[in-house]
């Protein structure tokens, strides 16, 4: 008898496999695709769905931009935006949840509405990174919950090392003194160490 056939293993000393056992028995409920009836999803979102699915010959190759999407709509992937996504693009929420959980840049647990991330990889170890890490955290404080502070990989930004992810903006190189004075910036909402900002830095070639 295979192990899924019946409401136990054949061999009851052998131990329980969760992954085979669970969901895949005959009579449980599988998890369904949701319709969009059911979902109430904001029809700006759906149709920003849909226009990244029109890009891909496979509609799951948009998971990852589509669940993007839901993020920067709702802050982070919730559950109900997960439902809509999964909606949309005919497949199941658990399907992106999965997606969505195996990415450190998508969040299915709320996060503070301002995100830095502080890269402690080589290069920006080298520099200070773990230094730079403590002083945003230290700035941002415990209790502040408009602020999510985290290591991360390279970013790969090592030529302005150490570097920082500032709501999506690249910053370097940073003094840690300079963490204060950016969280200072955000809660000011004031621009944010302009003259850090990988974006206004010369190109190569610029004169
Ligand atoms: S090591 Fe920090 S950006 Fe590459």
């Amino acid at each position: 008898m295979s192990p899924v056939d019946g409401p136990g293993i054949s061999n009851p000393n052998l131990p329980v496999d969760r992954a085979v056992t669970e969901g895949r028995v005959p009579g449980r409920r599988e998890e369904q695709v949701p319709e969009l009836h059911e979902v109430d999803c904001p029809a700006e979102l759906k149709e920003r769905i849909e226009a990244l699915m029109g890009r891909y010959p496979d509609r799951k190759s948009a998971s990852i931009p589509a669940l993007w999407a839901v993020q920067e709509r709702y802050g982070w992937c919730t559950p109900e935006g997960i439902r809509q996504a999964a909606a949309v693009m005919r497949v199941t929420p658990a399907y992106l949840e999965s997606v969505a959980s195996f990415y450190d840049l998508l969040h299915t647990d709320p996060v503070g509405s301002h995100r830095i991330e502080v890269c402690t990889n080589i290069s920006c170890w080298m520099r200070g990174g773990d230094e730079l890490l403590d002083a945003f955290k230290a700035a941002a404080g415990g209790d502040d919950e408009s602020f999510y502070v985290t290591g991360f990989e390279c970013l790969g930004a090592c030529d302005i090392a150490p570097m920082a992810s500032i709501d999506q903006r690249y910053y370097g190189p940073l003094e840690a003194a300079e963490a204060a004075t950016a969280i200072g910036q955000l809660r000011e909402g004031a621009e944010v160490l302009p003259e850090k900002a990988l974006e206004k830095r010369p190109l190569a070639g610029d004169s």
